[in-house]
């Protein structure tokens, strides 16, 4: 027989990082503009050094850190990597040191994500890289010097995402399915953002484990559809092996759209900044242009094209990254500008 999702959850070791549960508030004047009943789940809100996605993420990888004796935990990211924010605000809180390899990218501003990485007295790296996932090869190289130094690293991969890792998000589905249940709420859609696509994946695992059954739409913030794709296949056989569930059983209704990256990873699209616009104006809440702004300006398209209606229930999961935002003061100047805002 297959036991409950919380008692095969139950036996992964977790280190708790933050309080949870995230609220999941109800958009109403967002929701009155785009025509529909919005309700966003705050994971922004998770309360390690200026929240988001990490978090729950690493409760998992910082307990097998801790098991494995690590003296150091070391990751890697583009420039404003909020993961690297997060693995060393979460070192930190278990009194452990963090390396940071990051890509010596255009976002390489004294600013946002980077800033809080020295504040919390990361050792940081630069790599030269092409492409932003190439950067691993580097990280492992660093872990083996760290070793030679006498050190016991603990390797993160990009993004956090690891099989045990999504175990976060599982445990993060399972908590909305709550909220949305005492709230009386069934939902149209659930958006999230797909970047390694360990968050949607996770949630895509509890939602249907009880039974949530409406389409899980995942907003890709660097691959094409395919990618992603394949990205969900791998996290998806792994988190139901962890789980002892059949990976065959169906997923039910997924989307993937990619056509939201702009050129590529990072590019904080006009309609990226008119989505992180509009969520500010209507609701006081920030988004990022890398993730959770991406999120928005998929779901605001679709609310364009006449998806969805008053009466149907959306939720969007903002999984953080605001830091990024004073990153990009140059995008964000000139799309105020041309709105006609007079700036300082
Ligand atoms: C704020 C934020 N949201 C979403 C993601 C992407 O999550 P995933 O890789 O699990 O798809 C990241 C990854 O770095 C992130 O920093």
């Amino acid at each position: 027989m297959t036991s409950s999702i919380e008692h095969a959850l139950s036996r992964y070791p977790r280190e708790t990082l933050t309080r949870t549960p995230t609220p999941l508030d109800h958009l109403v004047h967002a929701g009155a503009r785009l025509g529909m009943d919005l309700h966003l789940k705050r994971d922004d809100l998770t309360d390690l050094a200026l929240g988001g996605d990490k978090p729950r993420k690493l409760e998992y990888e910082v307990a097998q850190a801790k098991a494995a004796g690590a003296t150091v935990l070391v990751t890697c990211g583009s420039a404003q990597s909020n993961h690297a924010r997060l693995t060393t605000a979460a070192a930190r809180r278990v009194g452990l040191r963090a390396t940071v390899v990051l890509s010596r990218d255009e976002r390489r501003t004294f600013q946002g994500n980077l800033l809080t990485v020295y504040v919390m007295g990361a050792d940081v790296r630069f790599a030269e890289i092409d492409d932003h996932w190439e950067i691993e090869g580097h990280a492992l190289r660093v872990c083996d010097e760290l070793r030679a130094e006498g050190e016991t690293p603990y390797y993160i991969p990009v993004s956090g995402s690891t099989p045990l890792s999504c175990l976060g998000y599982v445990r993060a589905g399972l908590e909305l399915a709550e909220q949305l249940k005492a709230a009386g709420l069934r939902p149209a859609a659930v958006y999230t953002p797909f970047g390694t696509g360990g968050i949607f994946a996770g949630t895509l695992t509890a939602l249907r484990d009880l039974a949530i059954d409406c389409p899980v739409i995942g907003i890709s913030v660097n691959g094409d559809a395919a990618q992603c794709q394949a990205n969900l296949d791998t996290w998806w056989n792994a988190i139901s092996e962890l789980l002892d569930r059949d990976s065959a059983r169906t997923r039910g209704a997924t989307e993937i759209h990619d056509q939201f990256v702009g050129r590529a990873y990072g590019d904080a699209t006009e309609a990226c900044l008119d989505a992180i616009l509009l969520m500010g104006e209507t609701e006081g809440v920030l988004l990022d242009p890398v993730y959770s702004g991406k999120v928005f300006a998929g779901l605001c398209a679709h609310a364009g094209e006449g998806r969805w209606g008053a009466d149907q229930t959306v939720v969007m999961l903002h999984s953080g990254g605001t830091p990024a935002l004073f990153a990009y003061e140059r995008e964000l100047r000139a799309h105020l500008t041309k709105r006609g805002v007079v700036l300082p």
